[in-house]
């Protein structure tokens, strides 16, 4: 049995979907069994259980053979990392985690809180014992659709400074993951996701003009405004702050390196970012999701 977590998520939805569509039975962890996915038939059995829950976990994951660990953006997500790590030990099973982390991990840089989790995670997996793969995607190119609305008004405005950051597109990390899940030989490899091509902010806002059919200016936000905006927006100030760290690891020019993972677990070439843009044109523009 696959436990897929975070199985509602960006990632984690379409990691469900395509263990499905190769006939795998998936048993999703979910917070809240009262509104799961319509799409999931009985072939996906959900679980409810919570990342700062050990013993919800311990029955999320019991019998579990692998167990694909994500969890999401939290001031709390190592431990979460952890938490669910160590009910996969108590359960005796010795499952395989593939633990989903951040591009960065290996490089380790200092003061990025998320990839910072990340590691913490990663160091905890290989103290476990388990057998473990771990990916580390760059940024998703789905983090772009969050800003549609400024786009249409011709404007991108990050902290991004010039640096060219990898993007990559979530599905390609869900199909990365569905084929190291079903797979073989995978264990101890830390495969690196990206998309075909490091992109400035510049670039990307000029793809995503070119979709919606007026200029878009890229502007590079200071770190401190940046910052006043998403809290301004409502955002809690631990995401704000390492948002804002992560966009000067890509100012810095240190996410754009261009990795073969993608290609090398699913046989086919990453999508680029103009595919991608291409195919959510309805959502940039303004109409109903694609
Ligand atoms: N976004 C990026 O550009 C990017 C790039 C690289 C790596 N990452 C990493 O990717 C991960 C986020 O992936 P995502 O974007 O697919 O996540 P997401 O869309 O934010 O979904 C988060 C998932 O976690 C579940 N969840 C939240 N809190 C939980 C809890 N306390 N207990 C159990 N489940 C909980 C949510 O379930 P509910 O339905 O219950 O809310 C949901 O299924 C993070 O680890 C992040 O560091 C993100």
């Amino acid at each position: 049995m696959i436990v897929v977590t975070g199985a509602t998520g960006t990632v984690g939805s379409r990691i469900v979907r395509g263990l499905r569509e190769r006939g795998e039975n998936v048993r999703a962890l979910v917070r809240d069994t009262r509104s799961v996915p319509a799409e999931w038939d009985e072939g996906v059995q959900p679980v409810a259980a919570d990342f700062a829950d050990p013993a919800s976990l311990d029955a999320a994951l019991a019998g579990a053979d692998a167990v694909y660990l994500l969890v999401a953006v939290h001031p709390e997500m190592a431990a979460h990392e952890r938490n669910v790590i160590d009910a996969a030990v108590r359960g005796g099973g010795r499952p395989r985690i593939v633990l989903h982390t951040a591009a960065g991990i290996e490089q380790r840089p200092e003061g990025v809180r998320f990839v910072s989790a990340h590691v913490s995670g990663y160091e905890h997996l290989l103290a476990s014992g388990l057998p473990w793969t771990v990916l580390a995607p760059n940024g998703f190119y789905q983090n772009f659709l969050g800003m549609a609305a400024d786009v249409r008004e011709g404007r991108l405005t990050a902290p991004g400074g010039t640096g060219a950051v990898s993007y990559v597109d979530a599905r390609d990390v869900a199909d990365a993951a569905v084929a190291v899940l079903t797979g073989q030989g995978h264990e101890g490899a830390v495969h690196t996701l990206t998309g075909p091509a490091g992109l400035t902010h510049a670039e990307i806002a000029g793809q995503l003009g070119a979709v919606v059919g007026r200029e878009v200016t890229y502007r590079a936000a200071e770190p401190a405004a940046a910052l006043a905006g998403m809290l301004g927006a409502g955002w809690d100030t631990w995401r704000a702050e390492g948002m804002v760290e992560l966009y000067g690891l890509y100012a810095a020019g240190h996410a754009s390196a261009v990795s073969p993972d993608v290609e090398k677990l699913t046989g086919r070439p990453a999508r680029s970012f103009a595919e991608f843009a291409a195919e959510h044109a309805a959502v940039l523009r303004g109409g109903d999701a694609a």
